[in-house]
Order: structure tokens, then C-alpha cells, then sequence
């Protein structure tokens, strides 16, 4: 008996390995890249990508050269590490969709209907509402009520309690959290009570935040296994997590709040006038925004204020460009009436501090572009080599080669705050790989019409939140010898990754 049932199994298991060589595994055709399907099927070479997405794409990288395949979770990627050829991916050309594979990304993260208007559910065009909302002339509007908010949150409220003669103390990543959730989600979606000063209220908006910081988390940690496919129902605590968010963006609850921005707003109106969305579906894209808005802008404001802190040549560049900056608008720093302004010019007249939020992010991002064939194509390289790409596999590029590549980025682990300043302490833009002038050398917003929209606001707010650190704290690491904690590759295509340990610092308000 047992021999028999022994027999079926291994009859069975020959069968379904005989289906998978015949039907799981590509066979690589004249003209197509290197191909690699991975040992295990459906799943292909998931494992050994997610552990180190660098290491392996780098170990394929000088196996095969500018571009191969890998099986990755029953798709096929084909992955382009020669930068040069960047463009022919990045410029919008016909064989390519950027759409389909956004789309249901977030569909399946979010749990919204698909806002792809091929599907019918709206004709919202959403690549126009985000710039429309978060460019050009509704930028400045953002940055002032961001300044506003970040000076309430760092001295006014009870997040924080600085005092002139005491140290607090507090891991960064920690502090980051809470200040920069708390007043950049109170400029994205508005006060509960407007200038309500009451006590009780400004109590339970207090409380309503901190809730939602929570909630977050919660949801955010799981983020990247729903991106890989899982559902949500596997993560009770995510999932009720990411209910409760959308809960408290029904319109009924958005409607009460006051100085909404123009993003929210407009997406309230427009979930209303184009699409066909129940009351929950239109919640749900508002914790899309929501996530949009803090899951990399929270981690690189702690890379940035962490790597400056590290750096006495940083701390003190950046000290002495803020200094000049209030200076020459007249502006005295006063924790006891914070009412600093910094208009856009004087954010985009910051090289040293740009330099130095975009040498941390350089450090931490591992973003993926990602576009998908919408017809078998020949893709054109920039060494006059062509491969053929077959109808609805993957194209992948994967910046973090460029941001670690020596040959672009000299000793590049190592963070040196001044790497995008040029001779003239301004702004470089021109970097070399051979020899040769690089058009991407830096992509952690992503690139061409998929690029992040809210690339300027993000970058903005993190600069205005290092100049008021910087203005208001006198800050110090508890250790000064302590390591930069390493990256936590759980996130590797997804964006800024965060640390896998927190650090210690302690802050005291300035003495004027
Ligand atoms: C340092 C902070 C940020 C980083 C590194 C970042 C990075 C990215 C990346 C890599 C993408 C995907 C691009 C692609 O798929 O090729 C993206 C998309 C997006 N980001 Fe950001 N982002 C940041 C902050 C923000 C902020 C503050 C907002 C809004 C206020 C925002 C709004 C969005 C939206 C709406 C999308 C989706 C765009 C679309 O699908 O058309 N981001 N971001």
C-alpha cells in the first residue's frame, strides 16, 4: 500500500516537472537576450533577486552584459544595466506600456478599482491632476503651509518638547517619523479645526494623527509582499490598518477638514464628477496618495539628517548656507515665535543642502523603472546591438547600478556631502562614465512620464525641514563613532530603503 502511494506521488511529481521543463521554462530564441529561469518554478529567480537585487543583477551583468532575462514570479524581465541605453527604454516609444503594470500595482496594494481608464471606471487623467496639483504654481502654495506646519510640529505642539537646558533624546528615524508624518500629512489633507485653538479638539486632531502614523506603519511594512502579489487578508493587523486609514479619508471625514490641498481636493472632486467609484473605492485612492506622499520621504529625511550629522565639514556648510539665507531677508530665529518663511527661490538656492539630501538618497534608493512590451519589438542599445522582446514581458532598469557604479561615482559607499556641488559650490549636472557624458547618472524619482510628480515638493519639504533642524536644535550622535545602520533590502525596488536599526542622537534648543 504505502509502495503504491509512493509510486503516485513520484509519478505525479515526474509529471508536473516534465509540464514545467515543456511549458515553465524559456527557451532562449535567435536574437533574444540571455535567458535564466531560475530553479524553482513559477517563482524563477525571486529568491536570489530579493536577497541582494545589486549582487545578482551585477554577478548576470558580467556573465551575460548590457541586458539578459530572468524569470521572476512567472513574468520575464529583462533587465538593461548599460546607462547609455537608458533612453531607449525612458522615451515613451510605442512598444512600451508604463501604465498596465502601475495600475494594477496599485489596485492590488490599495484595494481600490482600477483607476486605469481603459477599465471604465473613470476618465480621471491622473498623470495631469498630479502635476496640475503638485508643480509648478501649486508648489509654492504647498511649501508655505509646509514651513507653517513643520515649525508648529517641531515647537508648538506637543510632539516634541525641546527645551533650552535640557537634552532630549530620541533615535533619529524615530524623530523624522514624527515630525515630517505629522506636517506633511496636515498639509495634504487639512486641519480637523482649522484655527480652532481648544484645547480638547486640538487634543483629538492630536490624537487622530498619531492614529493614523500608526496605521502607516502597520500598513506599510507589508507593502512590498502586496506588491509581490499576496493578498491582504493574509495580514490581518495591515489590513485592518489599511481600512482604518481609508476610513478616515471618506469623504464625509475629508469634507470637515480645513485647508485641504490642492491635490486632495481635486481628486475628491474628480473621484465624484469621472468616476463610478463607491464611497470606500474613493477613500482608498486617497491612502494611495497618502502612502505616495510619506513611504520614501520619511526614510530619506532620516538618511539625510543622519549622514549630516555624521559630517562636521556637512553640518557646517549647511549651517552657514541657512544662516546666509535668513540673513539676507532679514529673518531673526525665535523658538518662542517660529515664523520663519523660505520661499521656493530661497529652497532652490540651497546647493549645499541639495547636495547633501541627494547624496543620501543616491546611497538609499533602489527604486525600479519598469515598463512592459505591448507588442513583440526590437530594442535598439546604444553599442548598435538589437534584441528582440517578446509581447508583454518586462523592461527593468535598476539605478542603483548607476548610483554604485566607481566608474561614475569614485569610492562610492562612502558619503561625501559635496559630490553634487561643483568648483563653484553650485549644483553639478555634469558627470562621466569612460569618459563619456552621462544623460542618467541619478534616478531615485524614476524616470521619463512615470517620474515621481511629487520629485519638488518632496524634495523641498526635506530641505525645509533640515533648515529649521538646523536653526532651531543644536543636535549631536549619543555615540559619535556609530556605524551607518546597513539598508533593508525588504523594500529593493520600491524606492528609498529604510535602515535595519535605529540611531540615537539628542537635540536642545539654540541659545540665540
Ligand atoms: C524623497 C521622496 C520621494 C521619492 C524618492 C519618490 C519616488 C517615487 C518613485 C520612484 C515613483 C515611481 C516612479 C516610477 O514608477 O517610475 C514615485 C511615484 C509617485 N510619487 Fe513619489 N517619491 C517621493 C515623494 C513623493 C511625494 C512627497 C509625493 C506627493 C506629495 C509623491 C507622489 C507620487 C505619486 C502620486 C506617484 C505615482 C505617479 C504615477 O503613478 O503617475 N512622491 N515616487
Amino acid at each position: 500500500m504505502i509502495i503504491t502511494v509512493s509510486l503516485i506521488w513520484v509519478v505525479v511529481i515526474s509529471l508536473c516537472c516534465c509540464l514545467w521543463l515543456a511549458l515553465g521554462i524559456r527557451k532562449r530564441k535567435p536574437g533574444e537576450p540571455p535567458v535564466e529561469n531560475g530553479l524553482i518554478p513559477y517563482l524563477g529567480c525571486a529568491v536570489q533577486f530579493g536577497a541582494n537585487p545589486l549582487e545578482f543583477l551585477r554577478s548576470r551583468q558580467n556573465k551575460y552584459g548590457h541586458i539578459f532575462t530572468c524569470k521572476i514570479a512567472g513574468k520575464y524581465f529583462h533587465f538593461l544595466c548599460d546607462p547609455f541605453s537608458y533612453h531607449a527604454v525612458i522615451r515613451q516609444g510605442r512598444h512600451l506600456d508604463w501604465k498596465k503594470f502601475h495600475f494594477s500595482t496599485s489596485v492590488k496594494a490599495f484595494g481600490h478599482d482600477s483607476m486605469d481608464p481603459r477599465h471604465g471606471y473613470t476618465t480621471e487623467n491622473l498623470h495631469q491632476t498630479f502635476m496640475k496639483t503638485l508643480q509648478g504654481e501649486a508648489l509654492p502654495s504647498l511649501i508655505e503651509t509646509m514651513m507653517e506646519n513643520l515649525q508648529s510640529v517641531m515647537l508648538q505642539s506637543d510632539t516634541l518638547s525641546p527645551s533650552k537646558d535640557r537634552w532630549d533624546v530620541d533615535g533619529i528615524f524615530a524623530f523624522c517619523y514624527k515630525v515630517m508624518f505629522e506636517s506633511s500629512y496636515l498639509t495634504l489633507f487639512g486641519k480637523d479645526l482649522g484655527n480652532d485653538k481648544n484645547a480638547a479638539r486640538q487634543e483629538a486632531q492630536k490624537a487622530l494623527v498619531l492614529n493614523t502614523l500608526e496605521n502607516f506603519k502597520e500598513f506599510d511594512k507589508i507593502f512590498p509582499a502586496l506588491v509581490a502579489g499576496l493578498p491582504i487578508h493574509v495580514f490581518k493587523s495591515a489590513h485592518s490598518a489599511r481600512e482604518n486609514l481609508a476610513k478616515t479619508m471618506l469623504a464625509e471625514n475629508l469634507s470637515k477638514r480645513e485647508n485641504v490641498s490642492d491635490l486632495i481636493s481635486l481628486r475628491m472632486l474628480l473621484n465624484d464628477t469621472l468616476s463610478t467609484f463607491n464611497d470606500l473605492s474613493k477613500a482608498r485612492t486617497h491612502v494611495a496618495l497618502l502612502w505616495a506622499s510619506q513611504a520614501n520621504t520619511l526614510p530619506t529625511a532620516f538618511w539625510s539628517l543622519l549622514h549630516m550629522i555624521r559630517s562636521p565639514e556637512a553640518m557646517k556648510a549647511a549651517n552657514e548656507e541657512v544662516k546666509n539665507i535668513l540673513e539676507s531677508s532679514g529673518q531673526r530665529v525665535d523658538p518662542s515665535k517660529p515664523q520663519l518663511t523660505l520661499s521656493r527661490e530661497d529652497l532652490d538656492n540651497m546647493p549645499v543642502i541639495d547636495s547633501i539630501i541627494k547624496e543620501a538618497m543616491r546611497l538609499s534608493s533602489a527604486s525600479m523603472n519598469i515598463r512592459v512590451a505591448k507588442e513583440d519589438f526590437l530594442l535598439h542599445l546604444d553599442n548598435q546591438e538589437s534584441y528582440r522582446i517578446r509581447k508583454d514581458d518586462v523592461i527593468a532598469l535598476y539605478p542603483q547600478m548607476l548610483h554604485f557604479d566607481p566608474k561614475i561615482y569614485e569610492d562610492p559607499l562612502t558619503y561625501k556631502y559635496d559630490r553634487y556641488l561643483d568648483d563653484n559650490g553650485q549644483e553639478k549636472t555634469t558627470f562621466y562614465r569612460e569618459g563619456r557624458k552621462l544623460r542618467y547618472y541619478y534616478m531615485p524619482f524614476g524616470s521619463g512620464v512615470t517620474k515621481c510628480p511629487g520629485r519638488f515638493f518632496a524634495v523641498h519639504e526635506i530641505k525645509q525641514f533640515l533648515a529649521l533642524v538646523l536653526s532651531y536644535f543644536n543636535m549631536e550622535l549619543l555615540d559619535s563613532a556609530v556605524k551607518v545602520p546597513p539598508l533593508d533590502q525588504s523594500r529593493a525596488g520600491l524606492g528609498i530603503l529604510q535602515p535595519t536599526y535605529d540611531v540615537d542622537f539628542r537635540y536642545k534648543l539654540k541659545t540665540q
